[in-house]
């Protein structure tokens, strides 16, 4: 018996061109601009690059092959997520389609806080143009400013968390209603319009901190040359330390946006002689211009012309989030057109956000129109009600740190899990020969031989082995709130993995009911 339900006619990309933008939109995100600047510049500059390279080439490039290969064969059997995809890959194994709820549930869930902060980067592009918070810079208190606008505090600059609600809702219908029109008449073209603006505010803003010179007469040694030097100069001896290496394996997965089931749901849309091999490396080496060339010539380099290299070292240890929120505005201030430039930096954050956040959608929308029959209109209504409430709950909790428990799950250990998966099923299941066929249907390049051996051994080890090192040294003492005392954040963090859990269930409920539905039919033999 094959298939009992007939594929049905899906949507498709308009062009090449488009499903490339599309899915280097989902991979260029705010990773690019904020974490991996301050990863760099704390890992060893120029020596970071060494570990992280090589985590490009052995994991990051091999499971963007594998993801946009299975998306594309999933596809041409009507189905663009995990759990259909994988029963497929594994001729039907009864366990496989359950694994696939990492591949809808982690981008969800993603989408859930990344969609928040997406609202930020827009007012914050707002607040650049009308100055709103040039007080707060005078004294001295950009910290305060963000943390009144996200509601961890009341102050005299915000009154509850209330600006950013709103904010966040108009890009909520945003994103809804670029998904609403499709995959072509939405994604494709918000991906089209996007990029451009997002590459063009990039250079723009490239340019503009190359040229800023010496700007701080008291400090002559506080210029661009030696901003660019603490970025970028090699500092070999990091390189002992394993931890450097699985940070930069951390980020090549994370900047990629690999493994977690987006990519798949975007090359389900492709025609089935459509090319994976060359459109995939083309989307990553999109994603790794906007990350090496522009996100590493931005922000801390910025930060070390205005606060010199000990500021920077600082800065960049508070992390990417105050780097992007707290210091950029005060970098801008101090900036000829700075208002112009600050606008321009939140511009190309909310648009590095928004072509990512309806790549974190798609996948569950995907599942339920493929698996349930659902239109896509009522798929979209359940998914953004879901997605309001949980946004809400973070939104109001946010001091509690519910926000970093819910990028901890979905932002950190399951999607190396997920990626785990699909890899081993991909080489050891599907198997790497039939993998390869595959992967070659319509081509335009040939992916090396020796990516045969590295997708079927070196790419699963890697990958478990980060696993285990970071199960070790970071998991076990954050996922057993070791160092959280407040009973009341106990709660909250407590209440957070209720929510994620009672979601992960209800998406493994959804799967049964496919299931018995006969949507993932017995297979047997070749086909
Ligand atoms: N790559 C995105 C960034 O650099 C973040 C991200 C991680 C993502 N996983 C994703 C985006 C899945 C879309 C889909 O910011």
């Amino acid at each position: 018996m094959t298939e009992s339900h007939p594929p049905k006619t899906r949507d498709q990309w308009g062009s090449r061109m488009g499903v490339i933008l599309a899915v280097a939109g989902s991979a260029v995100g705010l990773g690019n601009f904020l974490r991996f600047p301050v990863r760099a510049a704390a890992g060893g500059g120029g020596a970071f690059m060494v570990p992280y390279l090589i985590a490009l080439l052995l994991l990051g490039i091999p499971l963007a092959w594998v993801e946009w290969t299975i998306g594309r064969y999933g596809g041409q059997h009507g189905h663009g997520s995990g759990p259909g995809i994988y029963h497929r890959l594994t001729k039907g194994r009864p366990w496989a389609k359950y694994l696939g709820v990492l591949t809808i549930f982690i981008p969800l869930v993603i989408c859930f806080y990344y969609v928040y902060i997406e609202g930020w980067t827009l007012a914050f592009s707002f607040f650049a143009l009308t100055g709103t918070w040039d007080k707060a810079i005078a004294a001295g208190e950009m910290d305060k400013f963000l943390s009144g606008f996200m509601g961890a505090e009341s102050n005299q600059y915000f009154d509850g968390p209330w600006t950013a609600i709103v904010v966040f809702l108009l890009v909520f219908l945003a994103n809804y209603w670029v998904l609403y029109h499709g995959i072509q008449k939405g994604i494709e073209k918000l991906s089209k319009i996007g990029m451009p603006i997002l590459f063009a505010c990039g250079i723009v803003l490239v340019v503009r901190v190359l040229t800023l010179g010496t700007p701080n007469p008291a400090h002559p040694d506080w210029n661009v040359n030696n901003a660019l030097g603490f970025m970028w100069n090699p500092d070999w001896s990091k390189l002992s330390s394993g931890r450097v290496w699985i940070e930069a394996a951390g980020q090549v997965f994370f900047t990629l946006s690999v493994g977690m089931g987006a990519i798949m749901a975007y090359a389900s849309y492709l025609r089935s002689k459509d090319d994976v091999a060359l459109s995939s490396l083309t989307a990553a080496s999109t994603n790794e211009f906007a990350e090496v060339i522009l996100g590493g010539s931005i922000a801390i380099v910025a930060a070390a012309v205005f606060f010199g290299a000990a500021g920077a070292s600082e800065i960049a240890k508070g992390g990417a989030f105050s780097l992007g929120f707290i210091t950029m505005p005060y970098v801008f201030a101090q900036m000829g057109a700075g208002g112009i430039m600050g606008f321009l930096w939140f511009l190309l954050l909310f648009i590095a956000g928004i072509t990512s956040s309806v790549s974190l959608i798609q996948p569950a929308l995907t599942f339920l129109k493929d698996e349930l029959d659902w239109s896509r209109r009522k798929a979209l209504v359940v998914i953004g009600a879901i997605n309001l409430a949980v946004t809400g709950f973070i939104a109001m909790t946010i001091g509690f740190g519910t926000l970093d428990e819910v990028d901890f799950w979905a932002g950190s250990v399951l999607p190396v899990v997920s990626g785990l998966v699909m890899i081993v099923l991909f080489s050891w299941f599907l198997g790497i020969d039939r993998g390869f066929k595959e992967m070659h249907k319509g081509a335009l390049m040939n992916v090396p031989r020796v990516y045969r051996f590295i997708m079927k051994y070196v790419t699963p080890a890697y990958m478990i082995f980060l696993l285990v090192f970071w199960a070790i040294q970071d998991w076990w003492p954050t996922a057993t709130m070791q160092n959280i005392t407040d009973p009341q954040r106990v709660l909250m963090i407590g209440i957070t993995r209720g929510i994620l859990l009672a979601l992960a269930l209800l998406l493994v409920y959804l799967i049964y009911v496919a299931n018995r539905r006969h949507k993932f039919p017995h297979l047997t033999g070749e086909e």
